[in-house]
């Protein structure tokens, strides 16, 4: 038995995965630590999946509700999934094979807002939590547990839960231990309270969660890695795309509406998002700060270069390279990053306040700057929307950004409509493709649409959207944000058809 549990109380309830996975019942709904690639856990949904198929071969369907901090790893989500064991899913997912299932009509999936994930668990609308299972780096000696690499809703889970199975992670660094904020301070309507957190680098709570011993029915012991997939270098599309970002900040600094050091960085997640950080490496700003959800290799690229100051996140979603630099020197890292409760990354009050420069991926815009960044032709699931709402609405300047085109350019990602809005136009202020920026701030919708198609959208579809935006100005209902009912889908029926957006 590891040093890692020093609670003499709780050794006796160490045992196998498999052991800890007979634990779990069909229906149930299980609340699993995980956010991106970290801090998930490995063995227990690994032999849950394993049970859950052999009940199925014997003619027992079993299926359970899965509720996370986001997106986890194959031995989670790709395991469970694959096992056809999983009825429900929120709030977020990337996994492959779970996202065959749900847009198969196989598994029922919440895409939701990630702060709100926690909040919505208290107040009831979820339903009841039957399991917990977390993975910590340790057990300190009075039970207190030490988080690892992503935090999540931990806390919500353990408190909400009726019982609680742990996984010790070995692998996870001793070192993580005083990195984290887990904030206790959050109540339900109408007892809420300001949350006091003024500065990225704040810290208002406690390194550890709490836990009520008597709840924990399992420890299992494990020694794995956290799974996330190496960034693409980016591309000559990433680096134009960095570059307009990168000179829109120093033309915001210049006219005095930026403070030289900018205001907290909140930056998504995909390898676009990574390539801007990448990209302030060698831009002109010093002493940045991040206020965002997930602390991924340009995060990290920024700290190692002095640009950045300090980093609090919910998250790591490192490559493996970048989490073996991290582990080797986390001591140092520590003293530059926090990592929070989700509910805290992610709280708009705190994005609002402290005015994040908020920086997200998209899968199309339309002419007026309305956003999808979750369903590709309308329908078919791609991620979720993460924390892109929580910052996106409250942000101090609001950034999306995406290469032109997809799929080899059979794809506009400029369309007259989007076929399905998460971020509606008055949460976008400035668009960014590799053919240009477009700073939407202050425009009305016919003076947006102009913008986006001159300066956004590729130049292969530039005409046609020319040709729609007269026709719709000239024929629309209304001459507010003129549209053609009737053809503003037809760019995606097309390539439903026929595999192009192309006329
Ligand atoms: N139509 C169809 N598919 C599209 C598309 C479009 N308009 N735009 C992108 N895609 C596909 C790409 O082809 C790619 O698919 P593939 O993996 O099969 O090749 C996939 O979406 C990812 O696109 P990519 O260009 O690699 O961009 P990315 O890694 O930056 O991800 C999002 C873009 C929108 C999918 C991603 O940013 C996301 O999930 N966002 C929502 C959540 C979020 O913003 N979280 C951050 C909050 S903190």
């Amino acid at each position: 038995m590891t040093s890692r549990i020093a609670d003499p109380r709780l050794r006796s309830r160490v045992m196998s995965a498999e052991a800890a996975a007979s634990l779990i019942d069909n229906g149930q709904t299980i609340g699993m630590s995980g956010f991106t690639g970290s801090g998930y856990p490995k063995a227990v949904p690994m032999a849950l999946a394993a049970r859950i198929e052999a009940e199925h071969a014997a003619g027992r369907p079993m299926r359970i509700k899965i509720w996370t901090g986001a997106s986890t790893g194959p031995e989670l989500d790709g395991a469970l999934a694959k096992a056809n064991g999983i009825e429900l899913r929120l709030p977020y997912n990337s996994d492959p094979i779970a996202r065959e299932r749900i847009n198969k009509g196989e598994m029922d999936y919440l895409d939701m807002h990630l702060s709100q994930v926690a909040p919505m668990a208290w107040q009831g609308f979820l339903g009841p939590l039957d399991v917990a299972v977390i993975e910590v780096t340790g057990i300190r000696p009075d039970g207190s547990l030490v988080p690892s690499s992503s935090v999540g809703n931990n806390k919500t889970w353990l408190d909400r839960a009726q019982a609680v199975i742990l996984e010790v992670n070995s692998w996870q660094n001793a070192a993580l231990e005083g990195m984290h904020d887990i904030y206790y301070g959050t109540a339900l309507p109408p007892h809420r309270v300001p949350i006091p957190l003024v500065r990225p680098d704040d810290r208002i709570g406690e390194p550890v969660f709490r836990c009520d011993p008597d709840k924990i029915v399992a420890i299992v012991e494990t020694d794995a890695p956290d799974r996330n997939l190496p960034f693409t270098p980016p591309d000559a599309t990433a680096r134009a795309i960095a570059g307009h970002l990168l000179e829109f900040l120093e033309h915001e600094v210049g006219k005095g509406r930026l403070p030289p050091s900018l205001l907290p960085l909140q930056s998504g997640v995909g390898n676009i998002a990574n390539a801007v950080l990448t990209g302030l490496v060698d831009g002109p700003f010093h002493d940045l700060t991040a206020y965002t959800e997930v602390i991924q290799d340009g995060m990290l690229d920024l700290l190692d270069s002095g640009r950045l100051r300090v980093a609090s996140a919910t998250s790591f979603s490192l490559s493996p390279e970048a989490a073996a630099r991290i582990n080797a020197d986390m001591a140092r890292y520590r003293a530059r990053m926090i990592l929070r409760p989700q509910e805290i990354s992610n709280h708009p009050e705190l994005v609002r306040r402290l005015g994040c420069i908020a920086m997200n991926g998209l899968i199309e815009a339309d002419i007026y700057g309305n956003v999808n960044s979750t369903c590709v032709m309308g329908s078919r699931i791609q991620n979720g929307i993460g924390g892109s709402g929580d910052f996106a609405r409250n942000a101090y300047v609001s950034i999306f950004m995406t290469p032109s085109t997809a799929k080899g350019g059979a794809i506009s990602a400029i369309v007259p409509q989007a076929a399905h809005v998460d971020h509606i136009m008055q949460d976008v202020a400035v668009l960014v493709t590799e053919q240009g920026l477009a700073d939407l701030r202050g425009l009305s919708p016919r003076k947006r649409a102009a913008l986006v198609i001159e300066n956004c959208a590729h130049p292969d579809y530039r005409d046609a959207l020319r040709d729609y935006f007269a026709r719709a100005s000239a024929n629309a209902y209304g001459k507010h944000a003129p549209s053609l009912p009737a053809e503003a889908l037809s760019w995606h029926q097309r390539y439903i058809e026929t595999g192009t957006m192309r006329l």
